[in-house]
């Protein structure tokens, strides 16, 4: 019969990647925590038309990456591609604003956009992010920028380089758009397929376009958005530099980076790290203090960003080699029935008093295979229970480290492993 497979640019995360994950989840979920962001869930699919109206028509995300259907009700239905309009419709919806002046959200979850899967790209892929809501002024962007910015190192990754841009208010926007089109129009025949209809549809879009020659076209001859800002848009800039200056986050001016996503205002940001190869970025973000209004709600400022868990997986793949992480601190070494009975009891009590990982031999093996399986778990120690041990009423407690065996009494187990209840602890290592 024909193998069902996973789908094209998803993927299974198998028991010891699971344990990486979490450790990386409790990170973000401590470091979230620690400057006072709470957590959002929201569901994996929402209305069309929340992403059409709040991510942009034209953007990539949603003319070529949905994952769009109308469901039996005649609904039209989407797997969200991106946080922001949810958290957004969210905020709104349960009049967040109204309980406070400032919301201060952070999530991890599961995305989807169908893209080209390549490393470090799928089509369902995960992000963790956090949304500020409430406060136009640049502490608040850089607030935002520092969280995204530290983070990195906590999880050891020290490469980074942080792209800052703004691409102002929106009231710049149809003046700026008139020059950037009048500017490349002439050299039209020399851009994509693409970006000829951006020019013609949302032009700021060309920058998004991933082809060399039209970057190259655009470093030639086009106006950069930064130039053409208000000087309230300058002074909030000037000021989250200022800021960043302060707080000792180096960055570098990116002006081609407006972020492919159409409800930007003011700054823009970006994390790169040369580690990842073609798709080096780790984490994008800026301003959208427009987002709210145009969702139907009352105008609110907002920053945000997100970052890509697989992304971050990849750089830290790059550091070091990814060690097999262990499943268990005590492997239970069964021979014969009462050895069975008997070590089912005890690695009960371990769980249960000292927190203690306990496997337990399922599979009636030579003591010898028991040996190689407790090394393949990476347990600290093995416990063997024979009938000669259980004759003697001790249980032979094997150092899988140094390989020193000792003969406890079985009603000092316990007190044995007791000198942590953290995990891969025992008595003798004291
Ligand atoms: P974004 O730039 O589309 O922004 O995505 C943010 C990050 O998600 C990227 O920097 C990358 O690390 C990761 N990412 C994106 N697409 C993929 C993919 N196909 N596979 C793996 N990783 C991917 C946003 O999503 C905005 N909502 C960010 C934001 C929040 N802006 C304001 N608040």
């Amino acid at each position: 019969m024909e193998q069902i497979r996973s789908i094209k640019g998803t993927r299974d995360i198998l028991p010891t990647e699971a344990l990486q994950w979490q450790e990386i989840e409790e990170i973000i979920h401590d470091f979230m925590e620690l400057h006072g962001y709470g957590e959002i869930r929201t569901p994996a699919f929402e209305q069309t038309n929340l992403f059409t109206r709040g991510v942009g028509a034209e953007t990539d995300i949603v003319s070529k990456e949905m994952y769009s259907w109308v469901d039996q009700g005649g609904e039209s239905l989407t797997l969200k591609p991106e946080l922001t309009a949810p958290v957004v419709r969210s905020f709104i919806q349960h009049n967040l604003a109204g309980k406070s002046p400032i919301n201060r959200l952070y999530y991890i979850d599961s995305l989807f956009r169908r893209e080209r899967p390549q490393k470090g790209r799928q089509r369902q892929f995960h992000q963790f992010g956090i949304e500020a809501f409430g406060s136009p002024y640049p502490e608040q962007d850089a607030e935002v920028i520092a969280i995204a910015y530290k983070i990195w190192s906590v999880f050891g990754i020290e490469e980074i380089t942080l792209h800052l841009n703004s691409i102002g208010s929106p009231e710049i926007r149809p003046e700026y758009l008139r020059v950037l089109r009048e500017t490349l129009t002439p050299h039209a025949d020399k851009f994509c397929h693409t970006c000829n209809n951006r020019l013609k549809t949302n032009a700021l879009r060309v920058f998004d376009c991933k082809s060399e020659s039209c970057q190259y076209l655009l470093d030639e001859h086009a106006p950069m958005i930064i130039d053409h800002i208000t000087s309230e848009d300058r002074e909030h800039f000037d000021r989250v530099c200022e800021l960043l200056d302060g707080m000792g986050i180096a960055y570098r001016l990116n002006k081609k980076m407006v972020r492919g996503l159409d409800y930007y205002t003011r700054t823009t940001f970006e994390i790169t790290s040369p580690v990842l190869g073609a798709q080096n970025s780790l984490c994008g973000g800026g301003r959208y203090d427009r987002l709210v209004e145009q969702l139907g709600g009352k105008t609110t400022p907002a920053i945000g960003f997100a970052a890509g868990i697989e992304r971050l997986l990849l750089a830290l793949s790059k550091k070091e080699a990814l060690q097999e992480n262990p499943i268990a601190d005590i492997y239970m070494v069964t021979l014969g029935d009462a050895s069975l009975i008997r070590s089912l009891s005890i690695a009960d009590d371990l769980r249960r008093e000292k927190g203690l990982r306990v496997i337990v031999e399922t599979l009636r093996r030579s003591l010898k295979s028991q040996m190689r399986e407790a090394n393949r778990c990476g347990a600290n120690y093995a416990v063997i229970l024979g009938d000669n041990e259980l004759e003697k009423q001790v249980a032979l407690v094997k150092n899988m480290k140094d390989g020193e065996q000792l003969a406890i009494p079985l009603d000092k187990l316990e007190e044995a492993f007791s000198i942590s209840t953290e995990h891969h602890h025992p008595a003798d290592e004291s």
